[in-house]
């Protein structure tokens, strides 16, 4: 593994769903500590794209590696968490909100192994970042539909990832627990954790991005700073950016207040 690489190296990728190509020639460089929120209208290929780069969709062209090894040859999974876009932690098996959470530190265990320490550490640390420590007996099936999205993003965490994928992570969740996600998303980029959020509205975590990546058809149509991002909304034509599905420049409601350059972190 290259010490100087990217955690995550996409070039030239393109990824087919039902006979055609959602994601084409897309190219993405995430690096430790960086934060990248991927942005554009439904179905425009946001979800293909992050599932492909962790390795859940195969492509046909193209180049994914992981921390500079190619996705074919990855196995240290437990370094990338990922949150998928709509919550499936209810999905019939009954659970607990602990179990769900714990399933993410399988990956850094052996087999049928107990859970040592450092996983029922990582797991109660987890539950505490997302506010849930006191339901953690509780079955995933009785909690809210922003609470089992909360259990999904603990998941994630408590792999303790390089890497943190997530996928409308916000998607229901109220602004208190989206301002609480934030500060826990802001120390993990501050210890050097690679993170990408697809997201609509970003709300309280549009003071943390780095990068903005805009996809239209599959295709990156914008990768660059905030500021450039918005200096490009601003002297251009067009009335329906996939920023903002009402389209009339209402940025404030995708970006949010006190996303500038200086108010990070
Ligand atoms: N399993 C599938 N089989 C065939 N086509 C698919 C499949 N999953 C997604 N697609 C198509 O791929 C395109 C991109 O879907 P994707 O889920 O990546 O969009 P998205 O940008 O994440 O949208 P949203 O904002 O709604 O989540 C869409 O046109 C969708 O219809
Ligand atoms: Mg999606």
């Amino acid at each position: 593994m290259l010490s100087d690489a990217p955690t995550l190296h996409v070039h030239d990728l393109t990824v087919p769903l039902g006979g055609r190509s959602v994601v084409r020639h897309v190219a993405l460089d995430v690096r430790p500590g960086e934060f990248v929120t991927v942005l554009g209208g439904n179905g425009s290929g946001k979800s293909t794209l992050v599932r492909a780069a962790t390795g859940l969709l195969p492509h046909t062209s193209g180049e994914v590696r992981l921390f500079g090894t190619p996705v074919a040859d990855f196995r240290d999974w437990h370094r990338i968490g990922y949150v998928p876009q709509r919550p499936s932690a209810a999905s019939g098996v009954p659970a607990t909100v602990r179990e769900i959470v714990t399933a993410g530190r399988l990956s850094r265990r052996r087999l049928l192994r107990p859970l040592r320490h450092a996983d029922k550490a990582a797991v109660q640390a987890a539950l505490t970042s997302v506010d849930l420590a006191d339901r953690a007996g509780e079955s995933v099936a009785e909690l809210s539909g922003g609470q089992q999205q909360r259990v999904l993003i603990a998941r994630a965490l408590a792999t303790e990832p390089d890497l943190l994928v997530l996928d409308e992570p916000t998607a229901g969740v109220d602004l208190e627990h989206q301002q609480l996600l934030a500060r826990v998303l802001a120390a993990h980029a501050a210890r050097g954790v690679a993170i990408v959020l697809v997201a609509h509205e970003l709300g309280p975590l549009a003071r943390l991005i780095d990068r903005v990546v805009v996809l239209r058809d599959g295709r990156v149509t914008f990768d660059g700073t905030p500021d450039a991002e918005a200096a490009a909304f601003a002297h251009s034509h067009d009335q329906h950016h996939p920023l903002d599905p009402n389209s009339g420049g209402a940025r404030a409601v995708v970006l949010g207040p006190g996303w500038q350059a200086g108010e990070r972190r």
